[in-house]
């Protein structure tokens, strides 16, 4: 439904992925290959999807990843989202670079929102930006370390999709197949990255520039100046994941940008039990990329995650149908993860371990972890038809 109501330039923007897009492919692929464990005569009459993460007590195992410029699926989608979490309690991961202020967005979600950096340009205006999230109140600061460059994303090429906007003969026809979008869109304004426009500074964000400012150096600076949680995004190393641990991270985001990045990255669902066995039973790992389902969310929790983002669904829902959309993709999780639950023979999010994974993977607690991803990931190995 999105496809039909959204310019095409903008759904790809939403849609598309590096390079040749095996990568996006490859996430879902490699969640659907993981298989649950049935499990019978469990008296689950009673269950319940409230979780708990960095001191605060959740509705729901997952909440919404941080996306720059949702506002370009559908006019107001930051605000939806905003309204969304806040219902549901549970954390919206505001971008910076959204469209939306990050003090309107703390306050829309009643503090539920984190906040979202990237080292654009010098440091210090990152360390600046971390310190304005401080004083609007955001506890929960989520450092994007997988930009070091902006990849190659065909389809925008071919679109012409940039940021800032640029509009020529081609776009413009474009929205003028899609009218309710176009007339809302300048009703409501065209979007800007407003997080990065100062006194000093009105230009906004500059989507190519490099990202690269995000080193081990930056991360011990800002560990040091952040005094809320931090947690560190873009992890699929293992290596990595411990020394973020050890520099004083909170919170590893193992993802692989949902294949925005490295058209040719492992899907994070590989790289998360990897993480897990590295970091220990009791470090608090949050995933995303390539999340559909509420059986994909349990399968995330079962692989190692305490907590996971849903990242383009929640724009394709309200670009399907705005607020309504998104409130039906949540009322959608919810029932097929509770549903979920029931079938596999657990109450609670925290009776999901690596023991509800099928056959091979039933010796896989995170206790004793198997890292052989081998082992893991095979359908053979899995006991599915090849
Ligand atoms: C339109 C769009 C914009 C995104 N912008 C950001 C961003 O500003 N910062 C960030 O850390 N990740 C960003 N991401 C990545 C998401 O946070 C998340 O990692 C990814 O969408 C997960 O993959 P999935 O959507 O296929 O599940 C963006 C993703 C999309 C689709």
């Amino acid at each position: 439904m999105a496809r039909t109501r959204v310019p095409r330039m903008m759904f790809d923007f939403v849609d598309g992925a590096a390079g040749r897009e095996h990568g996006v492919q490859r996430n879902s692929e490699a969640l659907s290959t993981i298989a649950l464990q049935p499990r019978v005569l469990v008296d689950v009459a009673e269950r319940s999807l409230k979780t708990r993460l960095l001191g605060r007590d959740l509705d729901l195992p997952f909440g919404i990843a941080p996306m720059g410029m949702c506002n370009l699926t559908w006019p107001d989608a930051d605000r939806m989202l905003a309204a969304e979490v806040n219902r549901r309690n549970v954390p919206l991961c505001l971008s910076c670079a959204a469209s939306s202020s990050m003090e309107s967005i703390y306050e829309l979600t009643d503090g539920k929102a984190w906040f979202q950096l990237y080292v654009v340009n010098e440091p210090d205006s990152a360390m600046r930006m971390a310190a304005r999230a401080e004083a609007a109140g955001y506890d929960v600061l989520v450092l994007t370390v997988d930009v070091p460059q902006v990849s190659r994303r065909v389809r925008d090429l071919r679109n012409g999709f940039q940021v800032p906007f640029r509009f020529g003969l081609k776009q413009v026809l474009d929205f003028a197949l899609h009218p309710e979008w176009s007339l809302r869109t300048l009703a409501r304004g065209i979007p800007r990255t407003v997080n990065f426009e100062t006194e000093e500074r009105s230009g906004g964000f500059a989507r190519d520039a490099s990202r690269a400012g995000a080193t081990w150096e930056f991360l011990d600076e800002l560990r040091q100046h952040w005094p809320g949680k931090l947690v560190v995004k873009g992890v699929m190393s293992a290596e990595d994941a411990v020394r973020i641990r050890d520099a004083g991270a909170d919170a590893i985001y193992v993802s692989n940008h949902g294949g925005r990045q490295l058209d040719s990255a492992p899907p994070a669902i590989h790289a998360l039990p990897l993480i897990r066995a590295a970091v220990g039973p009791d470090y608090p790992l949050i995933f995303d990329s390539g999340v559909r389902t509420g059986e994909d969310v349990v399968k995330a929790l079962a692989m190692g995650a305490d907590f996971v983002m849903l990242g383009r669904p929640v724009l394709y829902a309200m670009g399907a149908d705005g607020a309504r959309g998104l409130a039906t993709l949540f009322d959608m999780l919810i029932h097929d993860i509770d549903v979920t639950l029931a079938q596999i023979g657990a109450r609670t999010v925290g009776e999901i371990d690596g023991d509800v994974l099928f056959a091979s993977h039933s010796n896989r607690s995170r206790t004793k972890p198997d890292t052989n991803p081998v082992h893991i990931y095979s359908p053979a190995s899995a006991g599915l038809a090849t």
